[in-house]
């Protein structure tokens, strides 16, 4: 799929079904998707795939800090929204020049390009996080070390084909964007810093 389309067409997606990428095809397309930039090429995160029955092993934990029945049932039962749940990891690198929320940044830019890919390959998918991100048993039943932060799960499949998905369109961002023009010298006081490009509706 040609990149502009595949921005235009993907939808995160709340229900996903079988078939989800092998660990193999997982592996082809993070190898690019972990092309996306990132300041010292740290790669600082790393990932742990949850597929089949381990799914339900992961929802107990997302269940127990549940206090009633009913929630219990229902945090038990969201890892089965998706054949594979790609749990990703932040492993902060010591960098006297990449602060952690580069890392961060960089981080959250592979996972862009992963669900770009995925998407152009025909599978779909969702990141989700919620309180389980900080739970001490979601972080014990991974093994996360105690310098690791989950920062989410990608939730990947193919797409119900029984489920609309809602057509995109772009995104008002006319007031998101200005153009800085360097004051005279010496500067008027009422010299303005940033102009917008294009003027709002
Ligand atoms: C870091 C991160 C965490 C998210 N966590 C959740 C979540 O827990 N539950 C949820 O419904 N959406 C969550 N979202 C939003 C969805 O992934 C998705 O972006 C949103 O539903 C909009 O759908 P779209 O990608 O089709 O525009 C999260 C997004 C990001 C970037």
């Amino acid at each position: 799929m040609e990149l502009e389309a595949a921005i235009r067409t993907r939808r995160s997606a709340h229900r996903l079904i079988e078939p989800a990428p092998s660990d193999e095809e997982f592996i082809d397309l993070l190898g690019w998707a972990a092309t996306a930039p990132d300041h010292g090429h740290l790669r600082p995160w790393r990932w742990i795939l949850v597929r089949g029955d381990s799914r339900a092993a992961l929802g107990e934990a997302f269940a127990s800090g549940a206090t009633d029945t009913e929630a219990v049932r229902r945090e038990g039962r969201k890892p089965l929204r998706a054949p594979l749940l790609a749990t990703l990891v932040l492993v902060p690198q010591r960098n006297h020049r990449v602060p952690d929320w580069e890392q961060l940044a960089a981080s959250s830019a592979m996972v862009n390009s992963l669900m770009l890919l995925l998407h152009g390959r025909g599978f779909g998918s969702m990141w989700r996080t919620g309180s389980a991100v900080d739970s001490a048993d979601t972080r014990s039943l991974l093994g996360l070390a105690p310098h690791e932060r989950l920062i989410g799960w990608l939730y990947i499949g193919s797409p119900d084909p029984t489920r609309r998905t809602v057509p995109r369109s772009p995104v008002p961002v006319d007031h998101r964007v200005s153009l800085f023009t360097a004051p005279p010298d010496p500067a008027p006081p009422e010299h303005p810093r940033a102009e917008m490009i294009r003027s709002c509706p």
